[in-house]
């Protein structure tokens, strides 16, 4: 099973002996699953060559803040959102005090300042330089902007000296990178996921349908996996790849959709409803391919099932959470599909604005729930899912115990 599949990792280089075990390092998250992107300092690029670690990554490796050339690619800001991992390794005394200090003087430190996602260090120094007080203090102040630190390890030197300071190995850091994706929030919950859009056929080669490109879903079901849940994703056609430890059932329809969906009752304890189901689909689907003619045409049209207003209000419903894609009054129209649909929970998607929401990679979402409310920033649609699924964590135990019958 590959514990990085799906993962963005954004490893930067800073300057030490130890940058030769990068190489290695981009080897082992490869051979995980992981997409790598390289950022190297300068000091790095005295120990080992961007080319080197281009070629292993097979991603061109980024070395400078202001290079129109590389903004043209993968501008920085754009990184900063790409990454679900920053992993510095090696992370050296000078780079940790920098980053400490909360300079954005060079592109590895900027894209630390910019980016939501996780910072992991691996530090690489001399064991006077690590046990020394201003290191120390450094490490104290980046732990309680929650950090993670991978080692470092005790042992000899490249100096000749023997003590702290040596960057693990590899496959140390890689599978420390790993278990950073993992909880056991829903260890041995069953949960259910519908993600991208479904097709509503006119004719054998015409539909209708929408954007959703499944990426939110997918997401979620990644995030509900390495959460420890067992999970089923019945998704519409995308061209997304399943994720890692998830079942997929495909379907097209949003009549498919419902048949495969009320197929998990009884052995699905959350059911997420993210996919953007057709309303209506055509009365009749015409045997063959409908011929141009006459200036108008008009398709009558029926209304679909609605399948998480049908899954929460079923005997055997599990904890049921919808989404809401509004361009308008998000709470207003959110709490009225919870009610009326009968959710325990609403996940409100404001898609006026096409950077998120609808075929984006970022989304922003406000959750709402009968008694309360929760926000969250803009962020890559793979930290929300993570954000999500631990809100959804929370409640569902809740949930749960108030089903059960008072003995
Ligand atoms: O797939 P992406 O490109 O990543 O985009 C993600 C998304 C924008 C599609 C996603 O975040 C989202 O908002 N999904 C819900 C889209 C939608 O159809 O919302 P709605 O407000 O029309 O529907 C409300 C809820 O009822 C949704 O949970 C929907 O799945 C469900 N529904 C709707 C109609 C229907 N016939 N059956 C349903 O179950």
């Amino acid at each position: 099973m590959k514990q990085l599949s799906n993962r963005q990792i954004l490893l930067g280089v800073t300057g030490g002996i130890a940058a030769y075990k990068s190489a290695e390092l981009i080897r082992r998250l490869k051979d995980a699953g992981a997409d790598v992107r390289v950022v190297m300092t300068q000091a790095a690029q005295e120990f080992i060559t961007p080319l080197t670690l281009q070629a292993l990554s097979g991603n061109p490796v980024h070395t400078t803040l202001l290079d129109p050339e590389a903004e043209a690619g993968m501008g920085h800001i754009e990184l900063a959102r790409w990454a679900d991992l920053i992993l510095v390794a090696p992370a050296s005394a000078n780079f940790i005090a920098r980053l400490a200090s909360g300079r954005g003087d060079d592109l590895l430190t900027t894209l630390c300042l910019a980016s939501d996602a996780p910072i992991a260090l691996a530090p690489a120094m001399n064991q006077a330089m690590w046990r020394d007080s201003a290191t120390q203090a450094n490490i104290a102040v980046l732990k309680s902007r929650q950090a993670h630190l991978f080692g470092p390890a005790a042992g000899e030197q490249a100096c000749g000296d023997v003590g702290p300071g040596r960057m693990l190995e590899a496959e140390d850091i890689a599978r420390r990178a790993a278990d950073l994706f993992q909880s056991r929030d829903l260890d041995g919950v069953s949960v259910v996921i519908t993600a991208g859009p479904t097709r509503e056929a006119i004719d054998p080669v015409r539909y209708i349908s929408n954007h959703s490109s499944g990426k939110m879903g997918y997401a979620l079901a990644q995030a509900a996996a390495d959460a420890g849940a067992r999970v089923t994703l019945i998704s519409g056609p995308t061209n997304l790849p399943c994720p890692a430890r998830v079942s997929r059932v495909d379907v097209i329809s949003a009549e498919d959709m419902l048949a495969a969906s009320l197929n998990t009752l009884g052995k699905c304890d959350v059911f997420i409803a993210c996919a953007a189901v057709a309303d209506y689909r055509p009365v009749a689907v015409a045997e063959h391919k409908i011929k141009k003619a006459a200036e108008q045409m008009q398709i009558a049209l029926v209304r679909n099932p609605d399948i998480v207003s049908t899954v929460a209000s079923h005997p055997r419903r599990p904890f049921t959470v919808g989404f809401a894609a509004e361009t308008r009054d998000l709470e207003h129209y959110a709490r009225d599909k919870m009610t009326r649909k009968g959710l325990d929970m609403i996940i409100a998607n404001d898609v006026s604005d096409n950077r998120i929401g609808f075929n984006a990679d970022q989304n922003q979402v406000v959750v709402f729930w009968p008694e309360g409310r929760q926000a969250f920033a803009e962020m890559a649609k793979s930290q929300l899912a993570r954000q999500l699924m631990a809100l959804v964590a929370q409640h569902y135990p809740h949930a749960r115990a108030a089903a059960q019958p008072s003995s």
